[in-house]
């Protein structure tokens, strides 16, 4: 089966088999003991190579709505649109998530990489994350605590990863909203305190600006992660480059911005076949149309080592790459 339409970085891989779950009691008849990979709407994965197993597309759809005390408790299924759950929120008046609007991909996969944006992340709403334990076929409820979230990462990533398949998430939010508007554009709508449908619009209108419609060209969002690095490193860094931006992590480590690192090394626009090094936000490789996973791997590997040889940071891989078998992670060679 092709996968080009399937993910929205567009490569033409094929998988052996599709299968795709509109129902929880599906996954009682998948055979779990051959090669598989769990999809949403393949915004944050990209097939490098065939896919010699099964790829299930995860559909299962449903909202519900409830009040707990001071609290809405809304629980979604893992095959809704994670944008459009934000809207139809906003439409009943549930507010708290419109930091994070536009974010491509499915309310299933938003637990895996913790997705975030402008000063907010979802695990601060994540009541429980529901799932299919792929040993005991039996569904379970994790709680916030036991999905071990950081930045871009939970325990889907490590100790759950190939062994549970989520189903169901539920979110709480408060029925007292307060705006985050800490993160820079956001900050000039402090004076005319906004609705949250105004955050919300100021959001889709920077992400807009920044960032390229996968619809319109293929892209996966930001392709690394923003490098946590020790405060001495960061001392090191501002020596040279006195305005590099960071981010506070904890009292250790800052967070810097890969964005900047590739920009400073002049890579936007830079292109590698069909690839290409987006011109308004160097974190993010776009697909012109006739890009190769071999092209894609060839720049992976050139920015890696470009931004280890002028700032001795190391870049890992943010989008999820599917091999043959399984998922692997390009680490460019460093010296
Ligand atoms: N910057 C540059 N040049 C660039 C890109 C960025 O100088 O080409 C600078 C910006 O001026 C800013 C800093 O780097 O000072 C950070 O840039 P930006 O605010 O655009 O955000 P980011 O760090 O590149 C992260 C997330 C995004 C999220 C935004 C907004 C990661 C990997 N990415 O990007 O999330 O939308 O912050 O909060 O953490 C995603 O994960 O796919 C994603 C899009």
């Amino acid at each position: 089966h092709a996968l080009q339409s399937l993910h929205t970085f567009a490569l033409p891989s094929q998988c052996h088999q599709l299968v795709t779950i509109s129902d929880w009691h599906q996954l009682e008849g998948i055979d779990f003991s051959k090669p598989f990979c769990l999809l949403g709407e393949g915004s944050n994965t990209i097939f490098v190579d065939d896919f010699a197993g099964t790829v299930l597309k995860i559909a299962l759809r449903g909202i519900t709505i409830e009040e707990r005390g001071d609290n809405w408790l809304v629980e979604v299924a893992a095959g809704e649109n994670w944008h459009a759950l934000v809207i139809y929120l906003l439409e009943q008046n549930i507010a708290g998530l419109e930091n994070l609007a536009l974010i491509p991909g499915t309310v299933g996969a938003a637990p895996v990489q913790n997705i975030g944006a402008y000063g907010v992340e979802l695990a601060q709403f994540v009541e429980y994350v529901e799932g299919f334990d792929i040993a005991t076929k039996q569904c379970v409820k994790l709680s916030n605590e036991q999905c071990e979230f950081g930045y871009r990462d939970s325990v889907f990533k490590h100790a759950r990863k190939g062994c549970f398949v989520i189903t169901r998430v539920g979110l709480r939010l408060n029925k007292q909203w307060r705006p985050q508007l800490s993160y820079g554009p956001l900050q000039a709508l402090h004076e005319q305190q906004p609705t949250a449908k105004q955050v919300c619009d100021t959001v889709i209108n920077v992400r807009q600006s920044k960032l390229p419609d996968p619809q319109l060209l293929a892209n996966a969002g930001s392709f690394f992660k923003n490098p946590i690095v020790s405060n001495e490193m960061v001392a090191v860094l501002k020596q040279r480059f006195a305005n590099m931006p960071v981010y506070y992590v904890d009292p250790q480590q800052q967070k810097i911005a890969a964005g900047w690192l590739i920009e400073q090394l002049g890579l936007k626009g830079h292109q590698i076949g069909d690839i290409v090094v987006y011109q308004q936000q160097a974190l993010v490789l776009v697909n012109q149309g006739k890009g190769s996973a071999e092209d894609l791997i060839a720049m992976i590997e050139y920015i890696q080592q470009q931004v280890w040889g002028q700032f001795r940071v190391r870049l890992e891989h943010e989008v999820r790459l599917m091999g043959q078998y399984d998922e692997i992670h390009i680490q460019g060679v460093m010296n």
